[in-house]
């Protein structure tokens, strides 16, 4: 591969990276069958979304099959969950009005290290689908021009999910949400809030160069 082919793709990567949102509005177009995850889209997602809303109308107590916060959060996490809670989140149980949804799984007696996947062939195998796989499904995604708003909020719901969804083992737990589609650019623009992001002084120390 020549010099020139790695500056176009850090050029394509950097943009779909820094240009990527949570667009959380959505056109009803439907979208091609992506990836081997549990992909949820027509009358399935709309049972699932149904049922959802219904449960957070009940107020009835659900919960994730895992702590996605520590009881206490550290004061300087606190601080941007407090941030992140000002952006507006309605819409959250109807995917926002997504036509497609992804839900992601993992093995319940997998720890850390496979929440992380660090991405080695073997790890992403093994922990069948975390964090670094949904990374690259995004940028995936966005470079199809869809547009994927991330779901913590979903896996409270992971009895409401696998009643519909009875191919998800006991032994996995829903580990996180994904809504895709493509993006009403007209009510993105009347809505996005612009969340507070950390500059790259600020999360990047550098040694030895
Ligand atoms: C692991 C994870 C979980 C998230 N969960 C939610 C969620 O439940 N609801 C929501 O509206 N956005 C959720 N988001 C999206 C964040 O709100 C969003 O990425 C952040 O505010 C930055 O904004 P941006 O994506 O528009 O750049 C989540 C993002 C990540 C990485």
């Amino acid at each position: 591969m020549s010099c020139t082919d790695y500056a176009e793709l850090t050029a394509t990567v950097d943009r779909l990276l820094k240009e990527r949102y949570s667009a959380r509005y959505y056109l009803p177009d439907p979208v091609d069958k992506p990836w081997k995850v549990y992909c949820i889209a027509g009358s399935v997602r709309d049972a699932i979304s149904a049922e959802m809303v219904a449960a957070d109308k009940s107020k009835v107590p659900y919960k994730a099959r895992y702590d996605y916060f520590p009881p206490v959060l550290p004061a300087e996490h606190a601080a941007r969950k407090f941030d992140f809670g000002q952006l507006s989140l309605a819409r959250w149980d109807e995917f926002f009005d997504a036509p497609v949804a992804l839900i992601f799984t993992i093995h319940g007696e997998l720890v850390q290290g496979s929440w992380m996947d660090l991405g080695h062939p073997m790890a992403r195998m093994a922990s069948a689908q975390a964090g670094y796989f949904m990374q690259s499904v995004t940028i995936g995604l966005r470079a199809r021009g869809l547009e994927p708003v991330t779901q913590l909020s979903i896996p409270q719901y992971d009895d409401i999910i696998r009643k519909h969804l009875k191919t998800i083992p006991d032994t996995h737990i829903v580990a996180c949400g994904m809504a895709l589609g493509y993006p009403d650019l007209e009510k993105v623009k009347e809505n996005y809030v612009f969340p507070k992001k950390l500059q790259l002084g600020e999360v990047l120390e550098v040694h030895g160069m």
